[in-house]
């Protein structure tokens, strides 16, 4: 059961317009609805913070780095939950059996304890589609922010799913991403001299983040790509394995 497994990843930028704060894109979660309804195989969602979290997050400088400053990270952790509960919401309006699980209570010292890979097996047993969230987590020093990408990652050593899918709002890595054609189909290492645009709402390392994510998972020999999650037609060609965005490559290829 667990080798069938998929990671699908949602950006920030698929499920909400990231560079209005606190926008959500319901039209968008309804198509990727829609889609996950259609692909039917063992799957676990990650959604990111888009311009929910990042937008608290950047406006009261609070980071990877942890932060005792309570009053800000409540505001950050309640528009992950209304977030969190909007997306369900639509996914279950669409028939998408999706089980929330917030992160606050699936790490400890950021770590996904061994017992979680039980848990979140039998959930999917049950069919139903485990799904968590990039948010702001207690660690010994204080608060600190997981983003969506590095739970991936955490979730791909507990439960080695066959493939991993991030879903963003481009249809891969672009050499120079003012320029369509630069699209790259396939990254095998992070020595690519690429060109990144700067964003306005991230705290978690955007593009950077998900490309050393990405080949970190790749070397767990784990298929990963980056598609675009506002395409229903290639997102769904994505999650059955076919080549439509950029590949990782890791070194156990
Ligand atoms: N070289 C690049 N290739 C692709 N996207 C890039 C590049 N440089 C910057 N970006 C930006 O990265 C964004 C995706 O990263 P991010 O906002 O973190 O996505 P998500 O919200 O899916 O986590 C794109 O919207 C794009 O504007
Ligand atoms: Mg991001």
């Amino acid at each position: 059961m667990v080798n069938k497994l998929t990671i699908l990843k949602l950006g920030g930028s698929a499920i909400t317009k990231k560079s209005k704060p606190l926008t959500f894109n319901s039209n968008s979660v309804h198509k990727i609805s829609k889609v996950i309804k259609k692909f039917n195989e063992p799957l676990i969602i990650v959604h990111g913070a888009g311009s929910f979290g990042h937008y608290y997050a950047k406006r009261y400088r609070i980071s990877d780095k942890p932060t005792t400053s309570t009053k800000h990270v409540v505001k950050i952790r309640d528009s992950m939950q209304l977030l969190n509960q909007k997306i369900v919401k639509i996914f279950h309006e669409n028939q998408v059996n999706t089980f929330s699980f917030s992160p606050t209570s699936m790490y400890i010292n950021k770590k996904i304890p061994n017992d979680w890979k039980k848990i979140l097996q039998k959930s999917i047993s049950f069919d139903l589609i485990p799904i968590t969230f990039g948010d702001v987590l207690l660690g010994n020093n204080g608060f600190y922010i997981h983003s969506g990408d590095l739970i991936v990652h955490d979730l791909c050593k507990l439960l080695n799913p066959k493939r991993v899918i991030f879903a963003s709002n481009i249809d891969g890595i672009y050499q120079n991403p003012d320029d369509v054609s630069s699209l790259i189909p396939i990254i095998n290492n992070n020595k690519n001299n690429l060109k990144f645009s700067k964003l306005n709402y991230d705290v978690t390392g955007g593009i950077k983040t998900k490309i050393n994510q990405s080949l970190k998972i790749a070397n767990l020999g784990i298929d990963v790509q980056i598609t675009n999650g506002l395409n229903s037609k290639t997102l769904l060609k994505a999650l059955r394995g076919e080549h439509v965005g950029t590949i990782f490559v890791g070194d156990k290829m």
